[in-house]
């Protein structure tokens, strides 16, 4: 009958859920099953899945006539010896943050070596065995080392084909004997070195602002630091789900530090941008939080990550919020930024309320931070 020939048949989704988080071995659990197709639950909606074949995968020869926006690239070198240099960089994240919300920096003081050691390193983590890492298998988000697949399972519309570790890395930062084996060393020392570059990022978007240098640091943007380690094997069916959800970040900023493969987008003007794997640059983005302060002087912009079949793909996303330390501070749009043709535009809110909210919706694609807007 054409009903049973064109519906698929109903399915136990929450029964399916439970099954695959109960494996603890994520996604790369099932691609070394080796299986060629994507199971249900990670099948997108036609909605979340628009315009993936991205100018990357699948360049049209004949279309020369649109060339993409250039993703910017701000260098970094003279920031804290070179007044004019200094100047015209604090020019240029301007720039990028009000219209992108997104760049790539490099000369940021951080070694080659190290970025190259870090994806190495959370590469091993995903990679070793699975009775390895299921000891770390957890949803307790308060726990200081979180492993999962997901971590909006069971309330996002579709899963992503990703699994992620996490280490909470500031203000206390965990050592590297707290921290899994094949990773301890690498993980303690990328993270020194993020709290720093973060301490000059903080400081050049308050000069960015128009405030004084020290204003984003005084508010305690920069204290707390979740390290978000990201892994997406090689996927089966690519065109059917993603990596992750479009979403934009819960926090001040980002700084991402992606390898080779590529499938980070970003929408700039209503289209996709990929964002073009640079082996010594970082990706900076703009949080939701730092649009809200800055009063949507900068924005935060929703991006994505495509399945791949190349992978496995590896990234890391250092977020820059207080939310790991009891901060009962309000954050609201920053009173030297508001003027009479310039009213707040959002309420204040607490960063443990904002995170909650959206952890609570998970990735769906809709926006956290119009629940804030007055
Ligand atoms: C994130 C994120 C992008 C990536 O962790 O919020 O957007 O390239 N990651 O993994
Ligand atoms: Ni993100």
């Amino acid at each position: 009958m054409e009903a049973a020939s064109t519906h698929k048949p109903a399915y136990d989704r929450l029964a399916e859920l439970k099954a695959f988080d109960e494996t603890k071995s994520g996604v790369k659990g099932l691609s070394d099953a080796e299986i060629t197709h994507l199971p249900r639950i990670f099948h997108a909606p036609p909605h979340l899945l628009d315009n993936i074949s991205p100018s990357a995968a699948a360049p049209d020869p004949h279309h020369h006539h649109h060339p993409s926006p250039i993703f910017p690239i701000i260098d970094l070198e003279g920031a804290t010896d070179d007044p004019a240099k200094r100047n015209a960089i604090v020019n240029k994240l301007s720039e990028a943050s009000a219209n992108w919300g997104f760049f790539q920096i490099v000369n940021h003081g951080i070694p080659l070596t190290t970025l190259d050691e870090m994806k190495s390193g959370v590469r091993k983590f995903h990679e070793q065995d699975a009775e390895q890492r299921k000891q770390f298998y957890t949803r307790n988000f308060s726990s200081r080392i979180v492993y999962n697949s997901n971590f909006d399972l069971f309330t996002g519309p579709a899963a992503n084909w990703r699994d992620t570790v996490s280490f909470n890395m500031a203000p206390d930062p965990l050592k590297p004997e707290q921290l899994p084996t094949v990773c301890g060393e690498i993980v303690a020392e990328y993270s020194a070195e993020v709290v720093k570059l973060g301490d000059l990022l903080f400081e050049l978007l308050s000069e960015a602002l128009g405030l004084r240098s020290n204003y984003l640091k005084d508010l305690d943007c920069g204290r707390g630091i979740q390290m978000v380690c990201h892994y997406y094997p090689a996927c089966p069916q690519p065109e059917l789900t993603l990596g992750a959800t479009k979403h934009a970040d819960n926090d001040f900023i980002t700084v991402l530090l992606q390898d080779h493969i590529g499938g980070l987008q970003v929408l700039h003007q209503g289209k996709w941008i990929d964002v073009p794997p640079l082996p010594e640059a970082l990706v900076i983005n703009i949080g939701d939080f730092l649009q809200l302060i800055s009063n949507d002087k900068f924005i935060s912009v929703e991006h994505r990550v495509l399945a791949n079949s190349m992978g496995p793909r590896v990234s890391v996303a250092c977020l820059f919020g207080t939310y790991l330390f009891p901060n009962p501070r309000k954050y609201g749009p920053i009173e030297e930024l508001l003027s009479e043709e310039n009213p707040a535009k959002y309420r204040e809110t607490t960063t443990a309320e904002y995170v909650l909210c959206g952890n609570n919706k998970g990735l769906d694609g809709s926006s956290t931070l119009l629940q804030f807007k007055l």
